[in-house]
């Protein structure tokens, strides 16, 4: 049997195509899981930790979060006032039209941040995940570990960051696709060929299990270009870790397909009229864009040219990030310069993560300095980073959305509204416009009439009014956004497995 892995930079999915159905593999319950894995220097039964131990501690965080949002209510109020009583008195004393101070007051008061609170639920989690850290703690300072060995006890998925959370040794690696372009010293090749390994071999042991036979062949998605520091090459380099990485895993054939190319196979499948489509994939890394004649009853779509951008989901986080979170952190109001800030910001890439925790903290004031050592700790710049993305996220739908951040300080809170988002956004919006005028120049002899949106980004609204902005009469069709690609590759490992035996 040869199945579909869409390797993914934040999400990875696997499927087979059996009997003309596209069958995913299930990882806990999911379709698909975090690209994320943790492996404990030395592993602990976790599930002796007990929960329920901790109850009084999420009543009293739940009590002076409430606390502390009144307070910043407070605080907030007094400032919005103060700003209203100074337009209206420039108005008054005839130095602003009333138009004018009503402008001003609601250009002010947009710019002061409200603060939003964190969800009951959210405090509850941040409060069970730091006690969990200190029970791991405890149990390793008294010597009770677990007898499982290092690989097996490797953690995956949405749990792996938990898991990292709770231990002060060990290595979690998130989005490891975001590395294979780069240039690497033997030992980052080595642990990055490890770690992804580990997670081909997760999805190989839960296809076999799922699908009842011993499955050994893959074709593996692409995007159009990796995110590298060496040009093409860099791609050139991560096709060949990810084929050697297979082949540690288990896997004594693979192949690849561009990501984009996938979603057309899984469009092409579900359409039954032939259009000249679109096929933009915008993930976590990166942005795929390829055109063709796609659906109708041919084997299979025409596809005649491709695009890629390796930019995506977690540029938009690093920028939300830099703009309304790291200053919590002492970002623009103390000595530490942007680049700091940056390299905490930035979870996949593991040199600027150690320099950030090699970074002395000298002479940084309260409360940045007390802030910025807990963030040094291990894991924390990881746990972090996922509640940017959550702001991100809850900001596709809401004006304004908060977080706890009681694992840095207690009662201590994260927010952002809609203009942060736009600032987040903005470099990566802008290249994905450029990338879009160039697509929309080049198909100019022949326009697509379809668009076919897919990757998780294609959740945000500001993906498809860019994409409305360039192919204003096309017809924009929202595919799976999670699994738009892997369908796709399903469908050709099946189809290039069945060929390799005819011919
Ligand atoms: N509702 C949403 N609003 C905004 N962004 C979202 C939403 N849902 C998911 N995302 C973002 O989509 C990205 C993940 O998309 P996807 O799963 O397609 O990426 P991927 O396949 O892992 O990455 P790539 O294909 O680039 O290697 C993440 O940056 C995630 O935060
Ligand atoms: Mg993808």
């Amino acid at each position: 049997m040869r199945i579909g892995i869409d390797f993914g930079t934040s999400y990875t999915a696997a499927a087979a195509y059996v009997d003309g159905v596209v069958r995913h593999i299930s990882f806990r319950g999911n379709s698909q899981f975090r690209t994320a894995v943790f492996m404990p220097e030395k592993p602990v039964d976790t599930t002796l930790f007990d929960d329920t131990a901790y109850d009084q501690a999420v009543v009293s965080n739940q009590a002076s979060a409430s606390i502390a949002h009144s307070k910043a209510m407070g605080d907030y109020e007094e400032a919005a006032s103060k700003i209203r009583v100074y337009y209206r008195t420039l108005a008054k004393d005839g130095d602003l039209t009333e138009e004018g101070a009503k402008e001003q007051i609601s250009l002010a008061l947009s710019a002061l941040k409200k603060p939003v609170p964190p969800s009951p639920e959210a405090i509850k989690k941040a409060t069970l995940a730091a006690a969990k850290r200190d029970w791991v703690q405890q149990q390793l300072d008294q010597g009770r570990t677990s007898s499982v060995s290092i690989d097996e006890s490797a953690v995956f998925g949405e749990e792996a960051i938990e898991e990292f959370f709770s231990y002060e040794a060990g290595r979690l690696i998130q989005s490891p696709k975001s590395m294979l372009g780069f240039k690497l010293g033997a030992p980052q090749r080595e642990a990055i060929l490890q770690i992804v390994s580990n997670i081909l071999c997760h999805i190989r042991r839960a296809a076999s299990d799922q699908l009842g036979v011993d499955v050994t062949e893959a074709i593996i998605g692409r995007p159009v270009l990796f995110r590298s520091s060496m040009g093409p090459e860099g791609s050139n380099q991560a096709v060949r870790l990810l084929e050697e990485a297979a082949a540690r895993a288990g896997f004594k054939f693979v192949d690849f397909l561009h990501e984009p190319a996938a979603a057309a196979i899984t469009y092409h499948a579900q359409s039954p009229d032939a259009n000249r489509t679109l096929v933009v994939d915008v993930g976590g890394g990166t942005t795929d864009i390829t055109v063709g004649l796609v659906g109708g009853h041919t084997e299979v779509p025409h596809l005649e040219e491709t695009w890629g951008l390796a930019k995506g989901g977690t540029d938009v986080d690093l920028g939300l990030s830099l703009r309304t979170v790291m200053p919590i952190f002492g970002k623009g109001q103390c000595s530490l310069l942007a680049p700091v800030y940056v390299n905490a910001a930035m979870v996949s890439d593991l040199n600027r993560q150690k320099d950030f925790r090699d970074t002395k903290l000298t002479g940084v004031p309260a409360p940045f300095q007390k802030r910025l050592l807990t963030l040094q700790r291990n894991g924390v710049t990881v746990r972090l980073n996922r509640d940017v993305e959550l702001l991100k996220v809850a900001l596709s739908n809401d004006a304004e959305a908060g977080v706890s951040l009681d694992y840095i300080e207690s009662g201590l809170q994260a927010s952002a509204t809609t203009s942060d988002l736009e600032c987040g956004y903005e470099r990566f919006l802008r290249s994905f416009d450029d990338l879009l005028s160039q697509v929309s120049k080049e198909t100019a002899h022949s326009r697509p009439t379809v668009v076919f949106l897919t990757g998780g980004m294609s959740r945000a609204p500001y993906i498809e009014q860019a994409v409305r902005r360039h192919f204003s009469t096309v017809q924009v069709v929202h595919g799976d956004a999670s699994l738009g690609v892997v369908g796709g590759l399903a469908i050709h490992a099946a189809r290039s497995m069945w060929l390799s035996k005819v011919q």
